[in-house]
């Protein structure tokens, strides 16, 4: 496995990759990597003959200092486990510096109105800072395939979105989430949970499943109304929301209409460590 920290020295070393006109999977990460991390990269090395991983917390895409502050950093562990899957792997793990250059603010981005629901409403500048990253390297990186988890389903839609409308070469895939033992969504936040929490955080799931089984015979009212209340009682859980959207648009919807997909995305608080969730409802 090769680790570059630069990303002269990581350009140079894919050059003649490049030029030998051979496919370069990419899979972004902020690191702690668990088995949905593990699992695109496995797509990624089936995919294309070049795997790129790269590890960085993106200062810009955090509004709350003291979650940047706390988001676990592991690198060593992360190469371990890239190691593990195979050596084959590269891995662009740079500082701030070598990205930001000095300047470590994001650029200002019009997804048409995908970057104001949920994740932008209450995370605000978010994906401006997810657009400057992922931008940056994909220009450093210029993959062909870029694979991003449907955990985080609305930044999947930006991600594509941005390629879309600034005509990047490259294919976004999205690609399933996975769950632990008890179905709560992987997550690099999950680490920083108790046992107990981690145990009973399956809610989140449970309920999403129980909304989804709702959705087919009840209003939309009544599925929100559901899920409100099944956090009400709860001192360990802040429900922060709960949106059914049009699965295109991201927009919120009050009433069914045919030939649409909706989704249900939810965004909770465990104590103070805030996860996130979605479901596909058709
Ligand atoms: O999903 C993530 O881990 C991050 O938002 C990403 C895409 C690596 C950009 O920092």
């Amino acid at each position: 496995m090769q680790i570059f920290h630069g990303k002269a020295p990581l350009i140079a070393h894919l050059k003649p990759i490049k030029s030998a006109h051979s496919t370069i999977g990419f899979v972004p990460t902020m690191g702690a990597l668990h088995a949905g991390h593990l699992a695109l990269m496995e797509r990624s090395l089936q995919e294309n003959e070049c795997t790129v991983v790269s590890i960085f917390v993106n200062p810009t895409q955090f509004n709350n200092p003291e979650d940047l502050a706390k988001y676990p950093r592991t690198l060593d562990e992360d190469v371990r486990k890239i190691t593990a899957l195979s050596p084959e792997i590269i891995v662009y793990a740079p500082s701030v510096e070598d990205i930001y250059d000095g300047n470590p603010v994001s650029q200002s981005f019009d997804f048409e109105g995908l970057e104001n629901q949920m994740e932008g409403k209450f995370r605000p500048g978010h994906f401006n800072g997810v657009g400057t990253i992922v931008q940056r390297l994909f220009e450093i990186v210029t993959p062909t395939n870029a694979y991003f988890g449907e955990k985080d389903f609305q930044q999947l839609q930006i991600v594509k979105k941005l390629v879309a409308k600034n005509h990047l070469e490259v294919t976004i895939i999205g690609c399933p989430i996975y769950r632990e033992a008890n179905q709560l969504a992987m997550s690099s936040r999950n680490e920083r949970l108790s046992a107990d929490e981690r145990n009973q955080a399956s809610l989140i799931y449970q309920t999403l499943v129980q909304a989804k089984e709702k959705f087919k015979t009840e209003s939309i009212e009544s599925v929100n109304q559901y899920v409100q209340e099944a956090f009400k009682n709860h001192s360990l859980f802040d429900l922060e929301y709960f949106v059914i959207a049009d699965e295109e648009t991201l927009l919120p919807c009050v009433t069914k209409e045919k030939n649409k997909n909706y989704r249900a995305f939810i965004a909770v608080f465990v104590n103070n460590i805030r996860l996130i969730d979605t479901i596909s409802l058709n």
